[in-house]
Formats: structure tokens, C-alpha cells, sequence
């Protein structure tokens, strides 16, 4: 076996958004276009002879042949040993559990998430760090100015690693370790939760559909959900993962996941409905017809975070990206525990984590997560809530409308206009920029703006900043609307909306989100000047 240096030539657009590199497939499929952005990881990332890398994806069509290269050009480039997930398998929060159990130089994960996969669907690669979480800003645009410049690869010529079969491999000096995708997740998940509460809860009688959207969830689910937890066979719906996630669109969203929402919200409900994405790092919790909104999921399991054995000790703090809603600040407030914001994506949590302090982290984007991993995590979180399920022994929506009693409640919504052309999206956001000035102070409605910008950060531990993260408009009792373009998608852009408004009077909670935030919808429509500059009248997905 002879390692083979390839001349290529760079490609201008390898830079990675939100979470990591997100292509159509034919783009990956492309002659040298993954070989230059993994050569340009490794480039950059200088990982000391003989290091150990993990590596596995979400199954979507093309992870096996990926993963044969990386594991070729991982042994070209001085790897002593990679971890690889049986069949390529590996969720987001499993790599991440991996890298920080093995402590592992980093992780490769093969994933575009929730976008729809198959050979006309979307493939992604993101480089994960030692600490199990998704490589920081300046490492992303290393990689990045690494690919602008890159010449040659390193491959081994070698024939393809059997990853069917737990067991090591040669790979010329390397050695490829296939391990068990879900065995040292689940034995986490076990030292966080009382699964001896949730075993008597489902014993009694209590019921529950997991929708794991035939994307990578499946395998965990059935282990823990109906093995080692007993929920009869069945519970987990849409258990094998499969290359095109059978053609679905693989988001846990009311959109999405229909089929379980027909179901919990059909006659013969079960207490519990949840389902993940692709890559298994989101999540979405339902009761007996009724959902429940991500944000206010961090701030119920912050609430009740003491009723899960791994959190018993409390909070160091919690975190939440700026476009999700103040539900969890309030719950902050009340524990005396600090709050922080941080931009959109989960690869701002890291620091704080890292640093102690926070413990619980969340996104309205259906992630939640704690300091357990480094990645956002769907089945911890279902996990979490049928711990406080089986501790509490009420429904969720009894919960959720107690927890809104006390703490007020934060109405909360997101429309997306996706697939727009780029320029009138951006002609949108340029023109709520120049509209900062007039807005400012003025009345809109029943609303006086109190501010008006464009979000930035300045990460508390390195002191990094991140500039143009996303327009807020504030209003004078604490509502709020929120414009950002997606760094996620592959086609045309996606322009987010988010929609917040605080309702302490508790004779309004019963009322339809939607109903409840007509008047901050009509505003924003109104100040965007969106109808009348992308020509839509109606968003693509509500959540
Ligand atoms: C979206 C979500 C964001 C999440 C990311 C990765 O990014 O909004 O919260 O971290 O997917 O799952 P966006 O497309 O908005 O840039
Ligand atoms: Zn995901």
C-alpha cells in the first residue's frame, strides 16, 4: 500500500456555515471536491503522527463512500488509529461522546442533518474538536483559507476497510477500529436518568411514539427507548435509518414529522410523542395534542433539572442562542444562575461549557443539550423529559401550562421564507438596516421599539468576536422580532423570522401562538418590506 499525492486545484467555496460544510451530493461527488476539503482539515488542524481521530456519519447516501476516503487520506496523513461507527454510523452527539470518552484528537462527522439526503439531496462534513464539540470559528476559517490554497492531497492507495464488522483493521500504518455506534451512548444516557423511574413509568402503563424519521436515531431509540427502558416494540417509529431517509425530510418540526402528529394528535394519543433528525442531534417534544415549543422545553428542563440524577447537584448556568425566546432566562433568574446569549449555532456553547459555566444549552431550532457532550443531543432530551415525566407523574402539557403560570409565558414563533432568491433576501436584511435609525423610538401598533441592530458577541472566555449575527428589533415590554439568513442551506437563501412576546396574564396562555403574535407577524412583514421584495405572502414552514 503506497500513498499516492494528488495534484489538484482549490475550490472557492468550501467555506463552512453554520455546522460545517453543506453541499448538494453531486457537488461532494465532484472530482477532488471532498479529497481538498478533508486534506484542508487536516492541513489545518496538525494533528501530532499516531494521533486518534473518530469518525462516522448519519447513513444519508454517500456517507460509506466518504468515509472509505477519509479513512484512506486519514492514514496518508500520519493517523494512528480511527474510531468508525459500525456502517459508518455515528450520531452527532455519539461522535461527540466517542471523541470525549477516547479522548480522540477530533472527529469527522458526515451529516447535512435535517436536509433531505439520496442522490438529489444534500451531504455535509463538519470537523468536531477534542472536546467533542463543533470546531470554533477560527478553526472553521482555517480550514477554509487552507482550501483556497490547496495544491495536493494525500491518499493511501488501498482497497476498502470492511466497517460492517466490530473489529480492527490494518490500513496501512493505521489502524481502523469499527466500534458500536450506540453502546457508550447508551451507558451515558444511563448515568444521567433514572431509567428505573422511567422503566416503572412505562411498566404502568404510560405511552409513548419516538419517530426516529428513518434517519440515525433508530438504532439508539430501539436500544434504549424499547431494550433497555421497555417500551413495548413499536414505540420506536420509522427505526431504520435508510440512505434517502425514504424520501422524507428527516427535521423534527409540526411541518416534517407529520406522521406523529397525526398520531398524538389523533384519537388514540399517546402520553408522549418526540421525534429526532437526520443526524440526531434535535429533537421535538409533544404531548397528548400538544407541542411543545423548543424554547420552552430548555426552560421546563432547566425548571426541573434537579429530578434527573446527572443533574442533581443544580446548574452551573444556562445558555441559549439570541433568537430563542427568554423563556429560559427567567428560569435562570429564579435558580440565581447566570443567562448567557450567544449567536445562532452550537459551536458558540463550547466555551462555556468547556469554562464550567453553564450546564444546560439550547436553540429554537429543536436543539437541546447540556455539558454531557459538546453537541446539541435529540434523545438525551427525550430522555430528560420522561425522567421529570416519571418523577412528576403528570402529562406534559400540565407541566408546561404550570411552568407558564409561574414563570409567565414567552409566545413564541418562527416563520421561514426558504428558497428565496439571494438578492432579495438580501435586499430584505440591507433594507432593516437602513431602517435602524427611523425605527428606533418609534410606535408601531401597540409596540414602542426600544432597539434596533445586528447582533454580536463577544465570546466571554477568548474574547473572539462575531459580528452580523442577526437584526433584532426589541420592543418596550420585552417582546421582540428577530430577521437572520440561514448559514445551513444549500439552494437560493432562507430568511428566519422570529417572533417573541411575553404573556404574563395567565387567562391568555391558552391562546394559538399564532393568534397570540398576529400583531408582531403584520410588523414584520410590515418593516421588511418582505412581501413586496421576494414577492411571498405566505412562509415555507412555521414552527
Ligand atoms: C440552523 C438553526 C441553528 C442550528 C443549525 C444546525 O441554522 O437555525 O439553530 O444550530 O441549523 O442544526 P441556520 O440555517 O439558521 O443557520
Ligand atoms: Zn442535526
Amino acid at each position: 500500500m503506497s500513498v499516492r499525492i494528488v495534484a489538484t486545484i482549490p475550490f472557492t467555496d468550501q467555506k463552512p456555515g453554520t455546522s460545517g460544510l453543506r453541499k448538494k451530493v453531486r457537488v461532494f461527488q465532484a472530482a477532488n471536491y471532498l479529497e481538498n476539503f478533508v486534506q484542508s482539515i487536516f492541513d489545518s488542524i496538525a494533528a501530532p503522527r499516531g494521533s486518534t481521530l473518530t469518525v462516522g456519519g448519519d447513513g444519508r447516501y454517500y456517507n460509506r463512500e466518504a468515509i472509505q476516503i477519509i479513512l484512506k487520506m486519514a492514514a496518508a496523513n500520519g493517523f494512528g488509529r480511527v474510531l468508525v461507527g459500525q456502517g459508518g454510523i455515528l450520531s452527532t452527539p455519539a461522535a461527540s461522546c466517542v471523541i470525549r470518552k477516547y479522548q480522540t484528537f477530533g472527529g469527522i462527522v458526515l451529516s447535512a442533518s435535517h436536509n433531505p439526503g439520496g442522490p438529489d439531496g444534500d451531504f455535509g462534513i463538519k470537523y468536531n474538536i477534542g472536546n467533542g464539540g463543533p470546531a470554533p470559528e477560527k478553526v472553521t476559517e482555517a480550514i477554509f483559507a487552507r482550501s483556497k490554497a490547496m495544491a495536493e492531497y494525500r491518499i493511501l492507495d488501498a482497497a476498502d476497510i470492511p466497517l460492517d464488522v466490530i473489529g480492527e483493521t490494518r490500513l496501512g500504518d493505521m489502524t481502523v477500529q469499527v466500534i458500536d455506534p450506540v453502546s457508550d451512548y447508551a451507558e451515558l444516557m444511563e448515568t444521567l436518568f433514572d431509567f428505573g423511574a422511567i422503566r416503572s413509568l412505562l411498566a404502568g402503563g404510560f405511552r409513548l411514539k419516538f419517530d426516529a424519521m428513518h434517519a440515525v436515531t433508530g438504532p439508539y431509540a430501539r436500544e434504549i427507548i424499547e431494550k433497555r427502558l421497555g417500551a413495548p416494540a413499536g414505540s420506536v417509529m420509522n427505526a431504520v435509518p435508510l440512505p434517502d431517509f425514504g424520501n422524507g425530510h428527516p427535521d423534527p418540526n409540526l411541518t416534517y414529522a407529520h406522521e406523529l402528529v397525526e398520531i398524538v394528535y389523533g384519537a388514540a394519543a399517546p402520553d408522549f410523542g418526540a421525534a429526532s433528525d437526520g443526524d440526531g442531534d434535535r429533537n421535538m417534544i409533544l404531548g397528548k395534542g400538544f407541542f411543545v415549543t423548543p424554547s420552552d422545553s430548555l426552560a421546563v428542563l432547566a425548571a426541573n433539572a434537579t429530578l434527573a440524577p446527572g443533574y442533581r447537584n443544580g446548574l452551573a448556568g444556562i445558555a441559549r442562542s439570541m433568537p430563542t425566546s427568554a423563556a429560559a432566562d427567567r428560569v435562570a433568574q429564579a435558580l440565581g444562575v447566570p443567562c448567557y446569549e450567544t449567536p445562532t449555532g452550537w459551536k458558540f456553547f463550547g466555551n462555556l461549557m468547556d469554562a464550567g459555566k453553564v450546564t444546560l444549552c439550547g436553540e429554537e431550532s429543536f436543539g437541546t443539550g447540556s455539558d454531557h457532550v459538546r453537541e446539541k443531543d435529540g434523545l438525551w432530551a427525550v430522555l430528560f423529559w420522561l425522567n421529570i415525566l416519571a418523577v412528576r407523574r403528570q402529562g406534559v402539557e400540565a407541566i408546561v401550562r404550570e411552568h407558564w403560570a409561574r414563570y409567565g409565558r414567552n409566545v413564541y414563533s418562527r416563520h421561514d421564507y426558504e428558497g428565496l432568491p439571494t438578492e432579495s433576501a438580501n435586499g430584505v436584511m440591507q433594507h432593516l438596516h437602513d431602517s435602524f435609525a427611523v425605527l428606533t423610538g418609534s410606535q408601531l401598533g401597540s409596540y414602542k421599539v426600544v432597539f434596533c441592530d445586528d447582533f454580536s458577541y463577544i465570546d466571554p472566555i477568548d474574547g473572539s468576536v462575531s459580528t452580523g449575527q442577526g437584526v433584532r428589533i426589541g420592543f418596550g415590554d420585552g417582546s421582540r422580532i428577530v430577521f437572520r439568513l440561514s448559514g445551513t442551506g444549500t439552494e437560493g437563501a432562507t430568511l428566519r423570522i422570529y417572533l417573541e412576546a411575553y404573556e404574563p396574564d395567565v387567562s391568555k396562555h391558552h391562546l394559538d401562538a399564532q393568534v397570540a403574535l398576529a400583531e408582531l407577524i403584520g410588523i414584520a412583514l410590515q418593516v421588511s418590506q418582505l412581501r413586496e421584495r421576494t414577492g411571498r405572502t405566505e412562509p415555507t414552514v412555521i414552527t
